[in-house]
């Protein structure tokens, strides 16, 4: 091709105005809201990169297949068609839909985990992590070291600790049930796993009898950086990636809310007949029926042409050429980024950037707050409200203190983008004078859906 510009593939059938507001009125909204982003109202937010999960646009297709949605209770023909679709890309034997991925992570860990087993993983997603402790079991997380410098280029950088997995399974004998890997590596920078990694965990979890799932939320973009970034795989299409993927783990856990290109839905897949029908039993307790799962007949059909849409190379350049755009606009500018930039998200070294602001005052969160007032972005903390709350009451600071910018899947422009960089530059210009925030009040899990907090120090943004 003579031409360098990556284009939407895509051209656009239907359109949703967003509203501008002033910078009072966001002032307010944000005093309104308890100083928490999720408690804002969407109607306020101008670009809405709080995540990308069930936030991207359906195509005419999917559309289409919603007409022929079969609501039969029982053995519904969308159901056949979305347990093909999964079946083709996994090759696993038992598909269980479920409404949403925590659905999936909450009635599988419920049929295997007991109180003081261990679950190793690159990094647990929140809700994964929350599902684990539920059952008074140990999230562990064992990224690579890597993973821990966000400023460190690795291509792998999801990638799990393999000497680490072999320690934790030696050393705890009948205490681990599963093992996971997070495709991509949301918690740790939306970095990929590559297939060697993938291989050799699943070589190590089957020497120790443990079974091995892949949290598959992004295995789409997952497999196109290992296209993109890993020896022999060039020639190989997405699916064919996707597949080889699959082909090592014993089951999984995925939310089509983003790589199933849905607003709602997810499943479980495994081979073990056994718990596959344990995990059933739980599903029509709280769910549904198996062949629904709490999803209407018009969801599964959206999923299952999500699935195929998704491993188009073409959409799949263009996803991560896109998101790799705006990294690379912030390097450029100075502005501390986990490197490289990730597949569904840019995730903003909040340490780095606010070094005056102590992490017990919460950099991340107090910049995402500042983003919004300056420019009606939307945004996420993955930082220490976000985990520092431990099982036991007490609190420890995380790891990282991120501002994810996660982006919805063929939903935005290049502009949406080119504005976006506006606002981070501008934000980048005032980042001495932006102060600290608290916690007022917070439930005692999952805290950072619903605390709400203040400015430590009266105002967000101190005067010049
Ligand atoms: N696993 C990972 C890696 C996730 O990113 C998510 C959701 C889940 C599991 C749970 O899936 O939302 O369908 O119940 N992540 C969203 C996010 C919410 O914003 O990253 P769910």
């Amino acid at each position: 091709m003579p031409f360098r510009t990556i284009i939407e593939p895509f051209r656009i059938k239907t359109v949703e105005p967003i509203r501008h507001t002033t910078r009072a009125q966001r002032e307010f909204a944000l005093k309104t809201a308890h100083y928490n982003l999720f408690l804002l109202k969407a109607q306020d937010v101008l670009i809405d990169l709080l995540t990308d999960s069930g936030t991207g646009a359906m195509s005419s297709a999917q559309w289409a297949g919603m007409m022929q949605g079969d609501e039969s209770y029982a053995g519904a023909t969308s159901f056949y068609r979305f347990e093909q679709a999964v079946k083709e890309i996994t090759h696993l034997a038992h598909v269980i839909p479920t409404h949403q991925g925590r659905a999936a992570e909450r009635i599988l860990f419920g049929s295997l985990l007991k109180p003081g087993d261990i679950v190793p993983n690159n990094t647990h997603f929140d809700t994964t992590r929350a599902n684990v402790e539920y059952r008074k079991a140990t999230a562990l997380d064992i990224p690579i070291p890597e993973a821990r410098d966000p400023q460190l280029e690795h291509p792998f950088k999801g990638n799990i600790d393999l000497e680490a997995l072999e320690k934790v399974l030696q050393e705890n004998p009948g205490r681990v049930p599963l093992a996971m890997i997070t495709v991509t590596n949301n918690s740790g920078g939306g970095q990929p796993v590559s297939m060697a990694n993938i291989r050799e965990a699943s070589r190590i979890c089957h020497r120790h009898g443990v079974p091995l799932f892949l949290d598959a939320c992004r295995f789409a973009e997952n497999a196109w950086f290992i296209k993109l970034r890993e020896e022999g795989y060039q020639e190989k299409t997405p699916r064919e990636i996707a597949q080889e993927m699959f082909s090592y783990v014993d089951g999984c856990t995925m939310s089509a809310k983003k790589d199933g290109l849905a607003n709602i839905g997810g499943f479980l897949a495994m081979n073990d007949g056994e718990l596959a029908q344990r995990c059933k039993n739980m599903l029509i307790l709280t769910e549904g029926f198996p062949t629904y799962g709490g999803l209407a007949g018009y969801d599964l059909e959206a999923i299952a042409v999500g699935l195929h849409e998704v491993l188009d190379e073409d959409y799949l350049r263009y996803r991560i050429r896109s998101v790799a755009y705006i990294g690379e606009e912030l390097i450029r500018d100075g502005i501390p980024i986990v490197r490289p930039p990730g597949g569904h998200a840019i995730y903003i070294d909040a340490k780095a950037m606010l070094p005056h602001i102590p992490q017990h005052e919460y950099p991340a969160w107090a910049l995402s707050l500042v983003l919004y007032l300056e420019g009606g972005v939307r945004t996420a903390e993955i930082g220490s409200v976000m985990f520092g709350q431990q099982p036991d009451g007490t609190e420890k600071p995380a790891p990282m203190e991120l501002v994810r910018l996660a982006f919805p899947r063929r939903t935005y422009t290049q502009s949406h983008a080119d504005y976006l960089v506006e606002v981070l530059l501008h934000v980048n210009g005032l980042k001495d004078r932006i102060r600290g925030v608290r916690i007022v009040e917070a439930p005692p899990t999952l805290r950072h859906f619903t605390a709400k907090m203040a400015p430590a120090h009266g105002s967000l943004v101190a005067k010049e």
